[in-house]
């Protein structure tokens, strides 16, 4: 059997860091394992640490474990280029946030910034838990609003899939060669002080 990649030996950051960014990677080959219960409550508590404005803690989270009554509602919202590898997820989840303050109804416009900085939370840690995580825009954003009755004033923003790491010779070709992780612009290409002088 053929195993993933370690990102740890093909990824250099140029400066000091924990080593935990650079081994989140997303892979796409799954193994098919089940996901605990207690990982998925690990992943979600790591979530609920985020900051947010006004520690509105805005961001809302449905999740499916795969062969449960609710996987074939969120599986059928990705696009097929998605589900061709997230059938192998342990547990798909679809990422939403509430657009207005509870505290007075008025719009939140920082609520996607806050639920993507509790997503990125839920990534790492299950990264640490030596699981994938995938953040997917490859979804139907309406149906999802649909399916999973959501009501208005709240908008989805991804899914993720979860799940064991697999063997990338078990996916079609065409998606044998992405299984590899991916590098990163130049620290001046995102960072510079003072004024914009960036050339993009
Ligand atoms: C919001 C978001 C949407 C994404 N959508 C998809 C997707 O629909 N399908 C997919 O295979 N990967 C998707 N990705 C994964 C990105 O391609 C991946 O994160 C990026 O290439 C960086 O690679 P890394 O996560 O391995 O570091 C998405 C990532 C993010 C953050």
């Amino acid at each position: 059997m053929a195993t993933l990649p370690n990102p740890l030996e093909l990824r250099t950051p140029d400066h000091s860091i924990e080593e935990l960014f650079i081994k989140r990677w997303s892979p796409r080959a799954l193994s098919g394992d089940a996901i605990t219960a207690a990982a998925v409550n690990s992943l979600f508590e790591a979530a609920r640490w985020a900051p947010s404005s006004f520690n509105e803690q805005e961001w809302r989270f449905l999740y499916a474990h795969n062969e449960s009554e609710h996987w074939s509602t969120f599986f059928d919202l990705l696009v097929e280029a998605n589900q061709l590898w997230c059938k192998n997820a342990g547990v798909l989840i679809v990422v939403f946030s509430r657009t207005t303050f509870t505290r007075n109804g008025k719009p939140n416009s920082t609520h996607e910034f806050d639920t993507g900085l509790a997503t990125q939370n839920l990534m790492l840690q299950a990264a640490a838990m030596g699981l994938v995580s995938h953040a997917m825009a490859g979804f139907d954003r309406g149906q999802s609003k649909r399916s999973l009755n959501v009501p208005d004033g709240f908008e989805p923003h991804c899914m993720l899939a979860i799940g064991h790491p697999g063997d990338p010779a078990e996916l079609p070709e065409n998606y044998q060669g992405m299984e590899t992780p991916s590098g990163r612009k130049q620290l001046p290409e995102i960072a510079r002080e003072g004024t914009f002088s960036f050339d993009e």
